[in-house]
């Protein structure tokens, strides 16, 4: 059997923990799954294809002999670490924000623009998972009309932002069913039983959150435009534990009737329209949660304008907003013979 050495850095987080079920799902070849976190977790352990590994904390030893690293560990982790994985012959691809702008760094969802990944030189970047479940459900339309702007308002789900936010949101809803005041550690607000205008933080007197900032960013770097396409992002945090909804206006170069678009996406890989609203029919998060298609739909003409229609995006955040693309971005790197083992294959068993 032939097969790669994969670390997955960030392993008990919820991407992390994501990551390792999604590529023993797909059946990566893997012949040896190394799982790191941080010295915290040191000696625990993780399970992967039924067996458990582990936990290993980085270390310039530790990262020795790796063909693939897949790593979500927060950006700075990732900003000492990626090159160092990659220094040390392991072909990285990073789910957090440090490296996607870079212009030596693809920036790829795996469907949208798989041929981003040949320029890599050690390290591919997965968007933000807002970021990726849009694009998927619009990249069929910028093929077919064109795009000349979005409007974007998103409804995030806690899990975005990692373990502790899902444990806040639990615990701060039996705090208030219960009687009481809860804390907030993890959300500027408290997050149950509310709606938080704020995703991520305001930098440097900017009136737009990092997260805004990255829609409208990695949106243009992924489709391969500038500021051609106008892109407004307002990004919202609501008490869901998983599944981010998005209700995006999109403005077509050319006309596009609601039933060819819902036709178009009904036919595109990675989409499934969930259309029929007069019998309550529409994408939710709830439904959403574990799938790796982008759900689409809502989809309907906005009256104030000839050439824009409306439609209502769903998607599981960890999984393709994080954990699958990253796997299929290994997938293609894999089929590419761009992962080292593919020219010195590990022999095991
Ligand atoms: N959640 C999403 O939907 C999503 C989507 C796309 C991208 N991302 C990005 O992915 C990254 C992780 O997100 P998450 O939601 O999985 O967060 P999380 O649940 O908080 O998990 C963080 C992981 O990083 C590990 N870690 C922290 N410090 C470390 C260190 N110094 N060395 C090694 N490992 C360390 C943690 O290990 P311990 O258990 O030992 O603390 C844990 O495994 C972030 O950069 C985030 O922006 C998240």
């Amino acid at each position: 059997v032939s097969g790669y050495r994969v670390g997955v850095v960030g392993a008990t987080g919820a991407v992390g923990s994501t990551i390792l079920e999604v590529l023993a799902e797909r059946d990566f070849p893997v012949s040896e799954l190394v799982p790191f976190a941080s010295n915290r977790s040191a000696g625990k352990r993780v399970s992967f294809d039924g067996s458990e590994r582990e936990i290993r904390p980085l270390s310039p030893d530790s990262i020795q002999g790796l063909d693939l690293a897949i790593s979500s560990a927060g950006g700075s982790v990732s900003a000492e670490w990626a090159p160092r994985l990659a220094d040390a012959g392991a072909v990285v691809v990073d789910n957090t924000s440090y490296w996607r702008m870079h212009d030596d760094v693809p920036l790829v969802v795996a469907g949208v623009n798989d041929d981003a990944v040949d320029a890599h030189r050690g390290i591919v970047a997965n968007p933000n998972c807002t970021t990726m479940e849009m694009i998927v459900a619009l990249k069929p339309i910028w093929d077919e009309a064109g795009i000349e702007r979005i409007v974007v308002s998103t409804y995030q789900s806690v899990s975005g932002t990692g373990r502790r936010a899902i444990e806040e949101l639990r615990t701060q809803a039996r705090a208030i069913l219960d009687g009481d005041r809860p804390e907030s550690e993890v959300f500027p607000h408290q997050v149950a039983f509310n709606v938080i205008p704020q995703v991520e933080m305001f930098s440097d007197g900017d009136d737009y959150t990092t997260e805004e900032r990255k829609v409208v960013n990695e949106t243009r770097k992924i489709l391969g435009t500038g500021e051609e396409l106008g892109i407004s992002a307002t990004c919202v945090r609501v008490p869901v534990v998983t599944g981010h909804s998005e209700s995006v206006n999109v403005q077509t170069r050319d006309e596009l009737s609601p039933d060819a678009c819902r036709e178009l996406l009904a036919r595109s890989d990675g989409i499934v329209v969930v259309d029929a609203p007069a019998d309550g029919i529409y994408p939710l998060a709830i439904d959403a949660e574990g799938s790796d298609e982008v759900l689409v739909g809502r989809i309907r003409r906005d009256a104030s304008h000839e050439r824009c229609l409306n439609l209502w995006v769903v998607g599981d955040n960890l999984r393709k907003g994080a954990a699958t693309n990253a796997v299929q971005v290994a997938e293609l790197l894999h089929q590419r013979g761009q992962v080292r083992a593919a020219r010195e294959p590990v022999r095991v068993g």
